[in-house]
């Protein structure tokens, strides 16, 4: 359960909140019909979620991920597909607020522009959880902590393996995410930090492809047109499908992607795996959407002690300790952020690993 990646606080709270069974009636996860289930009926959570959309095979995982673990855990989703738009996230989030959910998670598209809804949110006293993306944000309480990987870090791996791969002049094209996202500022910066000390290596031209294979396959093309590609010989794409949609264009013109142009994506989804088995795509950097089950970890203690705490409001008795706790921020109970553990895959292992890939 979440405990383990909760402050010190949370995790006595949990610990207290386990021992009184309020975890489990908070979590809804008595057997259907059974004696807790109308107990479980009423304590269900709701949790209203916000996805960016549907870009990349990474998104297709990370959706599947968080779908399926909200049904096991029999936790009541409204779930809302916002095409890539900003817009339409705020305007789930309003509509969260509207149906007085317990708790609101979100990935949201660009990092700015965040904090008057999140101030609304959390004037209605509705807790947030950031997954996968980071916001901007000047005041740090408006979220409870924040699920995802450390895109910096990935930008470096990619650049480390250009660093300990290859020899001579590397010419980079760098296909970049959806501009003011995140992870594309982050896995810009974690690239240039990484190839800052190898000049050998430099980015000749860099361009936005959304994170879209379509995208990708067309930002290529157009470059392949121009007299500046004839000295290009290495991509560095933001996510394995513009990697893949890039593959496509050179492949189209003649170009033999992953030999004469050495290629380093990230996501670490199976049509990379495959493109590297075929020799066609360098090494993925992995990053996994797989957040399902450490996102509702976190959403059942987050919502077990809001619960507590609006007891300890009513008057309920607790001790001493306990309502001290209890007075306390979301945000001084849980760890601000959560980084998940990720691995660098290249063409020398991609034939063994391909089986164990679960997306
Ligand atoms: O935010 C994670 C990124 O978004 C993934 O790398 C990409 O594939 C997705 O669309």
């Amino acid at each position: 359960m979440a405990a383990i990646r909760l402050g010190r606080s949370g995790r006595i709270l949990c610990a207290a909140l386990a021992a009184c069974g309020l975890l489990a009636a908070s979590c809804g996860r008595h057997e259907a019909g059974g004696p807790g289930a109308k107990a479980a009926e009423q304590g269900r959570i709701v949790m209203g979620f916000s996805q960016i959309g549907s870009e990349s095979d990474w998104r297709a995982a990370n959706t599947v991920s968080i779908k399926t673990e909200a049904q096991k855990r029999g936790i009541d989703l409204r779930f809302a597909d916002a095409q890539q738009k900003q817009e339409n996230q705020i305007k789930a989030l309003r509509s969260f607020l509207a149906q007085k959910v317990d708790i609101i998670a979100f990935s949201p598209v660009v990092e700015t522009g965040w904090q008057p809804v999140l101030e609304e949110v959390k004037r209605a006293g509705i807790p947030v959880i950031l997954t996968d993306r980071g916001v901007d944000v000047t005041d740090p309480s408006l979220y409870v902590t924040f699920i995802g990987s450390d895109f910096v870090e990935e930008g470096r791996r990619a650049a480390k393996w250009f660093v300990d791969h290859t020899t001579g002049d590397v010419k980079v094209f760098e296909l970049r995410g959806t501009p003011g996202a995140s992870c594309a500022t982050d896995r810009k910066k974690g690239f240039e930090e990484g190839i800052a000390s190898c000049r050998r290596i430099t980015v000749v031209q860099s361009q936005d492809g959304n994170f879209e294979r379509g995208r990708g396959k067309e930002v290529m093309e157009a470059f392949l047109k121009k007299p500046e590609a004839r000295q290009f010989n290495a991509l560095y794409a933001h996510n394995d499908d513009m990697a893949l949609g890039a593959i496509q264009a050179m492949k189209e013109a003649g170009l033999k992607p992953g030999k004469d142009i050495k290629i380093v994506s990230i996501d670490g989804v199976k049509a990379a795996f495959e493109a590297m088995i075929a020799g066609e795509l360098n090494c993925t950097v992995e990053c996994n959407p797989l957040l399902g089950p450490t996102l509702f970890d976190e959403v059942e203690a987050v919502v077990a002690v809001r619960r507590l705490q609006a007891r300890a409001a009513e008057g309920g008795f607790f001790t001493a300790d306990m309502k001290k706790l209890l007075a306390q921020d979301l945000g001084a109970l849980f760890a601000k952020r959560l980084v998940i553990q990720e691995g660098v895959y290249d063409q020398s292992v991609a034939k063994d690993v391909i089986g164990t890939r679960k997306y």
